[in-house]
């Protein structure tokens, strides 16, 4: 262990966010520096993602959602596209077991259904695998868009009103939470984007209304444990008030 290790003792467990979410950006930019290609930079960014997601069971986060894919992504040139699918079924296969033993469940969200073949069954099969687990939830965001769920909440809505089983003045902020992906999750107490963009890049729209943003300009593949434990010190030292005094 190297000296300069944080020890996550330091943190107050009692007042850890339940949900985490993460916008891992700087892959591109990581591997732009070192000459590489861009896909080098998402391979070393998949080995943040396995140890952010350890890092987050072991200081006992019950839900973490990643930012993998937007729907903005698939305009991405195919070849890069392709090698984040690969990596994906990769994680999924090489990640399912230690999920199922470190009792991890996982989940997407996001339009599964535009995702390869190969790719929605190594889904399906992590999800079986996980499905009784209850020790972390792990969400990834798969050509995920929170405008395109936001529409598709409306639809969903506006169907059941056409249909007469919901009437106009019975829908509320909770109809809306309730049809979205996130239905079952709480709302995130903090978005952490890494390579120091000050944006939200559409991401989790409704949910992040009261969360507080941590940014850092690390870029994601040098993202370390010993980051998400200052991140998560500094979120403690914060009050979060809701608008209220
Ligand atoms: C941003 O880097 C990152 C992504 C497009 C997606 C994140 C993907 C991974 C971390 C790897 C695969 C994921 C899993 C779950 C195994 P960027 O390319 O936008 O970086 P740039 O802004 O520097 O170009």
């Amino acid at each position: 262990m190297k000296s300069d290790t944080i020890n996550i003792s330091g943190l107050n467990t009692a007042a850890l966010p339940s949900h985490i979410a993460v916008i891992m950006d700087g892959n591109g930019r990581w591997a732009q520096k070192k000459f590489l290609n861009r896909v080098k930079g998402h391979e070393k960014g998949s080995d943040t993602v396995r140890m952010v997601v350890r890092s987050c069971r072991e200081i006992g986060i019950s839900f973490l959602t990643l930012y993998a894919f937007s729907t903005e992504n698939w305009q991405r040139p195919k070849a890069e596209v392709s090698a984040l699918m690969v990596l994906l079924k990769k994680f999924l296969v090489s990640e399912r077991q230690e999920m199922v033993v470190n009792n991890i469940r996982f989940n997407v969200i996001g339009e599964k259904e535009r995702l390869p073949r190969d790719v929605q069954e190594e889904i399906q099969r992590t999800k079986d695998a996980t499905k009784n687990n209850d020790g972390m939830n792990l969400n990834l965001a798969l050509s995920y868009g929170a405008r395109s769920e936001i529409v598709k909440a409306a639809r969903e809505i506006a169907e059941e009103v056409q249909a007469g089983r919901l009437p106009v003045d019975a829908i509320t902020e909770d109809t809306i939470t309730r049809h979205l992906y996130t239905a079952d999750i709480p709302d995130p107490e903090l978005l952490i984007r890494t390579s120091g963009e000050m944006r939200i890049s559409n991401f989790l729209l409704w949910q992040i209304a009261y969360t507080e943003i941590a940014v850092t300009d690390t870029l994601w593949p040098d993202f370390t444990r010993n980051e998400l434990i200052q991140i998560l010190m500094e979120y403690q030292g914060r009050s979060r008030r809701f608008g209220r005094v």
